[in-house]
């Protein structure tokens, strides 16, 4: 299914001058494919070319964009079964899993081919006193320029693609770098930008070490960095990044509250907590972390959660029964699998799973985990839930608070003034209400507050990231 070599893109151009990265399958451990890895001279090259293609990008319409991100829609369908047998090897992603991701790909390609050409600006009102009678102001946004993409693993495809397709629909050039360890998603969408007419030197997609990776934060010339990955990285390359602007979308230890109104719902609510904790074997920014039970459900719902996780298949995420696959490389799991234990040995008590082999580690639930426990308090970004019990509502709402980071929070509860008062309280980029806050849809405004990044990705918003603002101002005569 995999080609033996995949290019890099250098201004819109496949080039093969090595074949120096190995990308391994994640499940097997063996060496599925091999790819380009670009040096520092062409990473230099591609920012140049970059900058070069800003003012062609700039004046390429909003209607020959919006063809172009229609033709990538047309190819990623084409391409479904390719692209999700891709990601299921280079990400150890369950085949479910990177069929969703493939899907996800295909409608953040749709929305940005179709805000392509709704970037509007306003009219403004200027005589806000005698002194300014018979001016006149109008806005309109125009692209901020050459940008830097940093995109992480996970996603291999639509958190590149949360990037590219809005850079194409704002008319900015790019430079990405994706993860080395699941570069082929990002290639693959490289394979199809190529096929367009897009202007030269538009996009380079380049794979490489981080040693020479540098330019993609440090170059002064180009306008915009936006990073998904780490929290720790994310806050690194900020550092570095000079006068950019600066996006970063990082992880969390998502919480989910289960309030005491939601006996009647727990069928759902078990099924939806057991997606968002352990899907793509919790390697998600927004994956269920922290589940806060209202004391009156707490034993109910801690014996059906415990049976359901107990019951999901683990092994090879080309089996489309299989729940759980391997994690993205055995350092991963046994990182986590040492945070485990540490809590462990700190009074947590292991209701089920936890177990390692190599990569793969056992869906795992905890309970009596003490808050400032790794496990607990930092992002876990595997198959891993603690649980824990709650007295009221507003003790809920602080728990949450109670950390670094504060991506987005899950509610189930039936009490319209206890959703708004989350909303009110909450101090996360989104709250979802009745759902876990793994859930997402690709048009809506998403990213965190406090150590969970800067800015927000979905699409209109990336855009408003990737433009400016341009005034002019009209004086009456
Ligand atoms: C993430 O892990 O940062 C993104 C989650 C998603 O897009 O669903």
């Amino acid at each position: 299914m995999l080609k033996p070599s995949y290019p890099f893109y250098l201004a819109n151009t496949a080039q093969t001058p090595n074949t120096d990265l190995a990308v391994t399958d994640k499940y097997t451990g063996e060496i599925a494919t091999r790819v380009a890895m670009a040096d520092a001279k062409t990473i230099d090259a591609g920012i140049t070319a970059a900058v070069a293609a800003t003012i062609p990008m700039r004046d390429f319409a909003p209607y020959a964009r919006q063809a172009v991100l229609e033709h990538c829609v047309q190819r990623f369908r084409e391409r479904a079964d390719e692209l999700a047998m891709t990601l299921c090897i280079e990400a150890g992603k369950p085949i479910k899993d990177a069929r969703g991701e493939v899907t996800r790909l295909i409608e953040t390609f749709k929305i940005a081919a179709e805000e392509a050409v709704r970037i509007n600006g306003e009219t403004l009102n200027l005589q806000i006193s005698k002194r300014v009678q018979g001016y006149r102001g109008f806005t309109r946004r125009v692209p901020i320029g050459a940008c830097s993409f940093i995109s992480p693993f996970n996603f291999p495809l639509n958190l590149a693609a949360h990037k590219i397709a809005p850079a194409i629909a704002a008319g900015c050039p790019f430079v990405l770098k994706p993860a080395s360890r699941t570069p082929l998603g990002a290639l693959i969408i490289g394979e199809v930008l190529a096929e367009t007419d897009l202007p030269k030197g538009a996009f380079s997609i380049l794979p490489a070490h981080r040693e020479g990776a540098d330019l993609f934060t440090s170059d002064d010339r180009l306008k915009l960095l936006s990073f998904t990955g780490s929290p720790a990285v994310g806050w690194e390359l900020k550092a570095k990044a000079g006068k950019k602007k600066v996006v970063l979308e990082l992880g969390g230890n998502a919480a989910c509250v289960v309030d005491a109104d939601q006996r009647e719902h727990l069928d759902h609510v078990i099924e939806r907590l057991i997606f968002g904790a352990f899907y793509q074997s919790g390697q998600s920014c927004i994956g269920v972390q922290r589940i806060l039970v209202h004391a009156s459900l707490y034993d109910e719902v801690r014996e059906r959660f415990v049976a359901a996780t107990k019951k999901l298949k683990s092994g090879d995420p080309k089996d489309p029964e299989v729940f759980i696959g391997p994690m993205i490389d055995e350092k991963e799991a046994q990182r986590l699998d040492g945070w485990i234990q540490e809590a462990l040995s700190a009074g947590a008590k292991l209701l089920c799973g936890g177990k390692r082999n190599g990569a793969m580690l056992e869906a795992a639930v905890l309970e009596h985990v003490d808050p400032h426990q790794k496990v607990s308090c930092m992002e876990a970004f595997g198959p891993v839930a603690l649980l824990q019990k709650f007295d009221n509502f507003d003790e809920a709402l602080r728990i949450i608070n109670a950390s670094e980071f504060g991506l987005q929070a899950g509610v189930f509860t039936n009490d319209i003034h206890k959703s708004l008062r989350a909303w009110d309280q909450l101090e996360v980029g989104g709250v979802i209400i009745n759902d876990v806050p793994s859930w997402r849809v690709d048009n809506m405004p998403y990213g965190g507050v406090k150590d969970s990044g800067l800015g927000r990705e979905g699409i209109r918003y990336a855009i408003e990231d990737m433009s400016e603002i341009r005034l002019m101002v009209v004086r009456d005569r």
